[in-house]
């Protein structure tokens, strides 16, 4: 069972939205997925509850129970956890990136969020965690937005971008109906930014799926 932690100091960077996206990527490539949700604002729940649909499993948990959860999870033959945690520095994304084998730290492309990225990257790089920065919100359309991004994110070391997912009204749309973005606009742009982000978790993580190779092949 493999283990993604989605983590970044700073807030409404689009940590529960990514978590979300790729849960719903993995349970559509037919990995038995469970998403834990460390917020106490208990989003990603609330967003599950919203949803028609049985998968992906979606609990809420706090740092004392996540071993518990975790031992579970395992014993019940699931593959691959996503934890969605909480903003600041908070004690359950310490805790959520010690038991991952990836961590994921969206940022947007803002000065503050420039700021706190090197933050996340201690506190992976102290629990010695593979980390990448996935670009959130960044502006359709702004090359040199992306670019300047990956500037700053390569001189801070550490983790590489990894992917793009630009700013997109679907997001906002999808999370209202609890659905991820792919599934409201298969196809889209969104759809495909998640897709080429998923194939990159799929082999750092060397998770073999369908969906992964057919990804694969259409690109
Ligand atoms: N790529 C995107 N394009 C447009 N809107 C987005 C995108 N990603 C997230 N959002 C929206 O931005 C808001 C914040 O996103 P989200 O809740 O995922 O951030 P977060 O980092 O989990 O926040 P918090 O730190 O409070 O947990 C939400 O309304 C969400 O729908
Ligand atoms: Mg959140």
């Amino acid at each position: 069972m493999k283990i993604i932690s989605v983590a970044m100091q700073k807030g409404g960077v689009g940590k529960s939205t990514l978590t979300r996206s790729l849960a719903v990527a993995a349970a559509q490539a037919g990995l038995n997925v469970l998403v834990l949700d460390m917020d106490n604002q208990q989003s990603t729940k609330q967003w599950a509850a919203r949803r028609d649909a049985p998968l992906p499993l979606v609990s809420f948990t706090t740092e004392i129970d996540l071993p518990g959860e975790l031992d579970r999870a395992r014993a019940a033959g699931c593959e691959l956890v996503f934890i969605d945690t909480p903003p600041a520095r908070s004690t359950e994304a310490l805790t959520a990136v010690e038991y991952s084998d990836l961590v994921l730290i969206p940022c947007t492309p803002d000065i503050e969020s420039y700021e706190q990225l090197p933050r996340t990257l201690r506190v992976a790089r102290a629990s010695e965690r593979p980390a990448a920065v996935v670009l959130t919100m960044a502006t359709p359309n702004s090359r040199s937005e992306q670019e300047t991004a990956r500037e700053v994110i390569q001189a801070m070391g550490g983790a590489q971008m990894v992917g793009v997912v630009h700013r997109l009204k679907v997001h906002r749309d999808a999370s209202r109906e609890g659905l991820s973005a792919a599934e409201l606009e298969p196809g889209g742009k969104a759809a495909c930014e998640i897709a080429g982000l998923w194939d990159w978790v799929g082999s750092e993580l060397q998770l073999s799926t369908s969906a992964i190779v057919h990804t694969r092949k259409a690109s």
